[in-house]
């Protein structure tokens, strides 16, 4: 990425779990997105790129998403910023925990600012973090599917009002950055999505919500995923 910014994404864990640094060069200062599963492996990939962990950065509160948060409080001194809607639903606590209101900006080292966009529907205080051109989405989109809205807090009705809002608003250029890795490729821009990602061909909210809640996959080609997947 441009501008002294950058989006670093990997893979960890059973579940095809992304985690994301997004780093400022200059400063060499990072927040992790959504660490779980092993700190010790985030840990060392922050070493490798020689990066300061100032700042965690929660899309919600499901353990594949948080459940490393205390160990990598226990090695660095870092804030966790949460929606107040999401702790307020998970009850989650941990030290240094911002919660956090739609719209609040993280700025980490001298060059990037993290918006916190709320989008809820896989739960009531789902995130979703932007940065210029590109947007780290959680379990709210995949590519080429979206997160399951049948857990306690999900509303199919409001991850179409969701979606719908975010498409319509950011540019078509935008790259995302997905919480779990079930796409063909591991980002796409809003454009390409809108040609292929089948949960948002739907004009109506009820032909959504009947396609959702249905529990089919966006590939069939895919093994069926057990009943505790995200999507
Ligand atoms: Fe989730």
């Amino acid at each position: 990425m441009s501008d002294g910014i950058f989006v670093h994404q990997f893979e960890l864990g059973p579940w095809d779990n992304f985690i994301y640094l997004l780093g400022d060069r200059a400063t060499r200062t990072c927040a992790v997105v959504d660490p779980a599963w092993d700190a010790a492996t985030i840990l060392r990939e922050a070493e490798r790129l020689e990066l300061k962990i100032t700042d965690i950065l929660c899309t919600h509160s499901h353990f594949d998403h948080v459940d490393q948060v205390d160990p990598l409080l226990d090695e660095v001194d870092a804030r966790v910023h949460m929606l107040n809607a999401e702790v307020e639903f998970s009850g989650f606590r941990c030290e240094n925990l911002v919660k956090a209101a739609p719209g609040d900006k993280v700025k980490i080292g001298d060059h990037l600012e993290v918006t916190m966009v709320h989008t809820p529907g896989h739960t009531p205080g789902s995130t979703s973090y932007r940065i210029r051109d590109a947007l780290v989405t959680g379990d709210t989109l995949f590519i080429d599917g979206c997160g399951r809205c049948d857990f306690v807090g999900g509303d199919p009705a409001v991850m179409y009002e969701t979606l719908q809002t975010l498409m319509d608003r950011l540019p078509k250029d935008t790259v995302l950055y997905p919480g779990h890795n079930y796409g063909a490729t591991t980002t796409a821009t809003v454009d390409r999505q809108l040609e292929s990602n089948p949960y948002l061909q739907h004009a109506t909210v009820a032909d959504f919500v009947a396609h959702r809640m249905t529990g089919k996959t966006p590939n069939s080609a895919l093994p069926p995923r057990p009943d505790w997947s995200p999507e």
